[in-house]
């Protein structure tokens, strides 16, 4: 059995550029990856035996969680784990991809000390704990088999056993989040299945702004409100998700024709997409004053915005153009910090699950 000594692995955050709310009714949603990663750096305290626990350690909500190896063997022995009636759900969803993980045996992960750190906000539909998920299923893969790559078959596999620990922290996930945290780039989602993925060339990278506006929100909630808003007027709801699925088709089709050289014209016509789906969305009323306040902020620096995710609360994000020493940036960041919202410079299409390191012992 080959025995990991250290490894290092990280997965992106998700953001959803359009298709919001109308991707629950059958149409189409385009997501990217962000540059804004959970790590996990794994080290082996010693060598496995039955004595030494394997430990998780949570930066972000300062706690480790800690498993026997009688914990492991009850873990890997009680059926119907996502039913379980433990509240918590981070140890439940741990429990899960412990027990769903193919070939995985107690000394693979006895004595391994795992540290998790991420860049990526939370509850703030940027899709951490889908991340975090992938991390976790990622590792139990890679130590299980002793590879030293993932393989497209070892993604399939962790993006199927994130999606089930998706299903302890939401409900009823659409698999965006795991799908983008896992493949990264660029995913588009109908029915609940990926219909498309593509990655674009290094020079089309494109940076954003990401800006939080602290306002929890809920999903669901967010929902709610659009399938009510679809009783009272359906006609007109389902054809602005009609439109908004062109806005999708749109999109797709801009990134994936542009060159290098088109990148002015391909942020011109990306800008009007945004606004015309935040400008959907608002009519959906997912919109509220902060988030109204990051677009005209925005808009007030030349830039375009919209929600991303549920709207409710959560974030905006900003298109910038190639030019990243814009000042009109700097400006940007400065009128959000001023008006006590958080921004985060990152870029979209960005890499997905990624192994980094891994040492075995000889
Ligand atoms: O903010 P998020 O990541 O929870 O995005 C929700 C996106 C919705 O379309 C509103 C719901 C969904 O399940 O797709």
């Amino acid at each position: 059995m080959l025995l990991v000594r250290n490894l290092e692995l990280s997965a992106p955050g998700k953001l959803i550029l359009c298709g919001e709310h109308s991707v629950v009714y059958g149409k189409k949603a385009l997501a990217s990856a962000i540059d804004l990663r959970t790590r996990v750096i794994a080290h082996r305290i010693e060598s496995s035996n039955d004595t030494a626990s394997f430990e998780i350690r949570l930066a972000q909500l300062d706690r480790t969680i800690r498993i026997t190896s009688n914990d492991f063997n009850r873990i890997c022995s009680s059926l119907e784990l996502e039913k379980s009636d433990e509240d918590d759900k981070i140890i439940k969803a741990v429990r899960l991809l412990l027990a769903i993980t193919s070939g995985l045996e107690w000394p693979h992960i006895s004595g391994l000390r795992v540290d998790v750190t991420s860049e990526i906000p939370l509850a703030a539909g940027l899709g951490s704990s889908a991340s975090f998920s992938v991390c976790l299923a990622a590792l139990f893969q890679v130590v299980s088999r002793g590879v030293h790559n993932l393989s497209d078959e070892d993604l399939n596999a962790v993006n199927e056993m994130a999606f089930r620990a998706e299903t302890i922290f939401h409900g009823k996930p659409s698999g965006i989040d795991n799908s983008v945290a896992c493949f990264g780039n660029y995913v588009v989602l109908e029915r609940g299945s990926i219909v498309d993925k593509f990655a674009l060339a290094s020079a089309l990278e494109l940076p954003i702004v990401l800006v939080n506006s602290c306002v929890p929100k809920q999903t669901s909630e967010q929902v709610v409100k659009v399938r009510e808003l679809r009783d009272r007027h359906s006609q007109i709801v389902d054809a602005l998700m009609s439109s908004i699925n062109l806005i999708v088709d749109e999109f797709i089709e801009a990134l994936k024709t542009a060159t290098p050289d088109s990148i002015d014209s391909l942020v011109g016509s990306l800008n009007d997409l945004i606004t015309l789906n935040h400008g959907i969305l608002h009519g959906f009323q997912v919109d509220n004053l902060e988030l109204a306040t990051i677009v005209g902020t925005a808009s007030k620096r030349g830039f375009h915005a919209k929600i991303t995710g549920s709207g409710g609360g959560g974030c905006c994000f900003v298109l910038l153009g190639r030019d990243k020493s814009d000042e009109r940036r700097e400006l940007l960041v400065n009128d959000l910090s001023q008006a006590k919202f958080v921004s985060f410079p990152t870029k979209l299409g960005c890499k997905g699950v990624t192994l980094e390191k891994i040492e075995f012992f000889s």
